[in-house]
């Protein structure tokens, strides 16, 4: 595990877009697992910079976010789908057949959760996973619970994740109460993973994530576990 503890919310996106961008420099079709949430929204302001320079070309990758609400389409503001488009792809030359989001409106949510595990592993895994963390320990949307759940499925979301990310919606009770999440399983085969924090709320959390015994009620704790983490810590 590399550690880097940095002052600012600026420093940690500088960081974490390097990371990225040599990625995708050394290999231009890779394949990278994203994260929504605000922590990212920095780092793909910069990646976008990037592209804008000409220093990243963004059409050889494919890409699969950890997680989509159950309800939300594509076109929801509300939606990840939606934050991604607003956030990264609708500012690069990003290949949209090959950005993967999971489907929150599929009927059959089962199915959808078996067809884009089938994605991930036919794309041949995922090379750089970027992961943000719950206040509650979560990545993903894999919530506390007695046991690690291994592939992409359905989760009831706890009352702690629907309280935090009611901020995002205008009505707290429209906060879906269900999502499909990328499993502890399917993340953890990621080659290498980067996962950033920032701000006083997420120290405590990080610290029983990266020090505290690994238990599925400390989803993040798993990451101890994994041979190419790292994490990029900032105190605002
Ligand atoms: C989002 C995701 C979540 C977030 C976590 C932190 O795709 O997978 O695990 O990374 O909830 O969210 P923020 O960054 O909003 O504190």
């Amino acid at each position: 595990m590399t550690i880097h503890h940095v002052s600012n919310y600026a420093e940690m996106c500088r960081k974490a877009a390097n990371m990225i961008s040599a990625q995708i420099l050394l290999n231009p079709t890779c394949t990278l697992g994203l994260a929504t949430g605000s922590t990212p929204i920095g780092i793909y302001e910069r990646l976008a910079d990037a592209y804008n320079k000409s220093d990243l070309d963004f059409s050889g990758i494919t890409t699969f976010n950890l997680d989509e609400y159950c309800g939300l389409s594509e076109n929801d503001p509300q939606g990840y789908y939606y934050y991604m488009n607003e956030q990264l792809f609708n500012k690069v030359n990003i290949d949209r057949a090959k950005a993967h989001v999971p489907n929150g409106t599929a009927g059959d949510i089962a199915l959808e959760c078996r067809r884009y595990e089938a994605l991930i592993t036919a794309a041949g895994g995922i090379d750089l996973q970027l992961l943000g963390i719950g206040n509650n320990g979560h990545i993903g949307f894999n919530e506390p619970s007695s046991a690690f759940e291994k592939d992409t499925h359905c989760v009831e979301l706890d009352e702690e994740t629907i309280i935090a990310n009611a901020r995002f919606f205008d009505n707290p009770d429209d906060v879906p109460r269900r999502a499909i999440t990328m499993g502890i399983g399917t993340i953890m085969q990621a080659k290498k993973i980067l996962l950033v924090a920032n701000g006083e709320k997420k120290k405590e959390i990080l610290q029983k994530a990266l020090y505290g015994p690994i238990t599925p009620m400390v989803p993040a704790s798993i990451l101890q576990l994994h041979p190419d983490l790292t994490v990029i810590w900032s105190d605002t």
